[in-house]
């Protein structure tokens, strides 16, 4: 009989026991969102952003090594899927929230994904095809659910903290303050989304982290050590 390799929380909490040592999330669940949404326009085409879900991917792992059962959801994406995680893929925003209502409850959740605002409110079942001399098609949008205010909304099954990301080219800690009361957010990591910043799709991002304390403002950082901070953090307010 083969044997089956441990899970990072498992392997975590017999360490934990073993050495008296301890792996602060273990016990708690996590739920993370990352990477783009896919909006079909017809069978072949999409509507889609630059999101390369590096951020959210990096997040769902560090929460992993602090020993969080972890649920990723997760838009198309290039990252490998994280070890010890369990990775649900989606594409579309309403299949996005489909997928985190079903990971509820959890302890924490952090919406890293750059979901998409609208999707085509028909979408053709047939490839549109172009006809010479006719007007192109109109594309009617409608709204997507704003998957962090519904879950931020979830009753006694809400989340706590929910943290939101903000995603600004100018006014970055008004706007960002602003998204956090509106969508009932604890937190919001804000940053700069200009393309001269390089972070959308870079390896590196540079953020605020806005609570109701106030703003702090944090070092241009790698991903990977933005996710462990904050993971960090997390881990902080949950064992007070
Ligand atoms: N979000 C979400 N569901 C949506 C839209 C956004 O869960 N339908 C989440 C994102 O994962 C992110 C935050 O909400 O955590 C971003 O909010 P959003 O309103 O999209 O802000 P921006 O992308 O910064 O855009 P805008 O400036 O247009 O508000």
């Amino acid at each position: 009989r083969s044997r089956r390799m441990g899970q990072p929380h498992e392997i975590l909490d017999g360490i934990e026991r073993y050495f008296g040592v301890s792996a602060p999330l273990a016990g708690l669940r996590a739920l993370v969102t990352s990477g783009p949404t896919h909006e079909p326009i017809d069978p072949v085409r999409y509507i889609a952003n630059r999101s390369s879900g590096r951020q959210g991917h990096a997040i769902a792992a560090a929460c992993a090594a602090l020993g969080a059962r972890v649920t990723l959801v997760s838009g198309p994406s290039a990252q490998p899927d994280p070890a010890g995680v369990t990775t649900t893929h989606i594409e579309t925003a309403r299949q996005m929230l489909a997928a985190c209502q079903a990971a509820l409850p959890a302890d924490a959740a952090i919406f890293a994904a750059a979901v998409a605002d609208w999707h085509v409110a028909r979408q053709s079942e047939l490839k549109l095809k172009k006809t010479p001399d006719v007007t192109p098609p109109a594309l009617a949008l409608v709204a997507n659910p704003d998957i962090l205010a519904t879950i931020a909304a979830a009753g006694p099954a809400r989340p706590r903290p929910v943290i939101g990301f903000a995603a600004e080219t100018h006014q970055l800690e008004t706007h960002a303050e602003d998204k956090r009361r509106r969508k009932n957010a604890d937190w919001i990591v804000a940053n700069d989304v200009n393309p001269a910043s390089g972070i959308m799709g870079g390896a590196e991002n540079e953020v605020h982290l806005v609570t109701a304390d106030g703003i702090e403002t944090w070092p241009r950082l790698d991903k990977s050590e933005v996710a462990r901070r904050l993971a960090d953090r997390i881990a902080q307010v949950l064992s007070t």
